[in-house]
């Protein structure tokens, strides 16, 4: 099969195409190095190119015969879009609804989409299942659940079958410790711990201490970047075999607090981390954590690396090589 993936240079698209290598697969990336990183390339066909340029897409089209489309280009930072919201609306969105058409005139059919958890604003009920209300409470999640909505319309109008997969907190790293997490600025929480064990940081400052949890700060729902690839492998299996437009969840269906979090760390790492307490980040709901049945259901998918210790793990192996350092401040 020959495969397109988008962003394919950032954290989750450079490992969907080892996988995609490794499985023998024809792979051309299309990214912009807006954020993503070249050393992150392990092999395929580079296009240098900005899916907000229509006549790009138009020429990688006729030059290629795609069986599907993956897309992992978006800014991710929740923060960032409530200060920029056009800088979100105009990448997440409109480049999305260009590369969609450049698809529809090139009668490429397959679109596997990377959607959100913030799809669904604060949770009114959890674990959180797909038929949850769709209230994103910032422009992130907004743009992302604009693009949903316009791949159900795209599939009526169309014909082009898409798979959105809800993405809850996307961690760890290659397995064989040949890719990793490097966001410039980091913002995510496990690497942000392992920086600071090791030493790279001085500490990890937890978000809020006075949520209604067990010990008071956040829960989420940490999946590994493994197992995110693998439900992107069996998603665009599921639709190249007919199946139908679909969104889902993808999450362990298992929570942990900030606080597990850094306990986890400090035992993975044998490390003394240093904590320092402040308020409550704007918009961080108290506990989100997936309802995943679906995807296990209808595509088969099961994660490999649901433990904690796993995700920690891998992350830090990676965290200790260290390496990409070219865009760190
Ligand atoms: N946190 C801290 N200190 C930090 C960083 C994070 O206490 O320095 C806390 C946050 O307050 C939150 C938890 O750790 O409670 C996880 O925070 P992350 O920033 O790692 O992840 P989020 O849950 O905020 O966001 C993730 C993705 C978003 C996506 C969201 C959807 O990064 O892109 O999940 O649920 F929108």
């Amino acid at each position: 099969m020959k495969f397109l993936v988008v962003g394919g240079a950032g954290y989750i698209g450079s490992h969907m195409v080892k996988h995609l290598l490794d499985a023998n697969h024809q792979v051309v990336v299309a990214d912009n190095f807006s954020t993503g990183h070249r050393a992150a390339l392990l092999g395929g066909l580079l296009e240098e190119l900005d899916i907000a340029d229509a006549a790009a897409l138009d020429a990688l089209f006729a030059a290629h015969r795609f069986d599907a489309v993956f897309h992992f280009a978006s800014f991710i930072q929740v923060g960032e879009s409530v200060s920029e919201p056009a800088k979100y609306y105009a990448n997440n969105f409109c480049a999305t609804l260009t590369l969609l058409q450049a698809m529809v005139r090139a009668q490429i059919k397959h679109f596997i989409f990377s959607s959100t958890a913030a799809v669904y604003g604060d949770p009114v009920y959890v674990p959180i299942d797909e038929e949850h209300p769709k209230a994103a409470i910032n422009p992130y999640g907004r743009s992302k659940w604009m693009v949903e909505q316009m791949l159900e319309d795209f599939d009526r109008a169309y014909g082009l079958k898409s798979v959105c997969l809800r993405y809850f907190n996307a961690a760890g790293a290659d397995p064989e410790g040949l890719l990793g997490e490097r966001h410039e600025p980091e913002t995510h929480l496990i690497p942000l711990i392992l920086q600071a064990a090791a030493g790279r940081r001085p500490a990890i400052t937890v978000f809020g201490r006075d949520y209604d949890t067990p010990d008071g700060t956040c829960i989420r729902d940490y999946i590994h970047v493994a197992d995110l690839v693998q439900a992107h492998a069996l998603a665009v299996d599921y639709l190249l075999a007919g199946g139908e437009s679909n969104a889902f969840n993808l999450g362990n269906g298992q929570g942990f607090s900030v606080q597990e979090v850094i306990d986890t760390a400090c035992r993975v790492t044998g490390r003394a981390i240093a904590v320092n307490d402040a308020p409550r980040r704007a918009g961080d709901p108290p506990r989100l954590v997936a309802d995943a049945s679906r995807a296990s259901t209808l595509l088969g998918w099961q994660p490999r690396f649901a433990s904690i210790e796993q995700i920690v793990m891998h992350a830090w192996a990676w965290e200790q090589r260290y390496p990409w350092t070219d865009k760190l401040s």
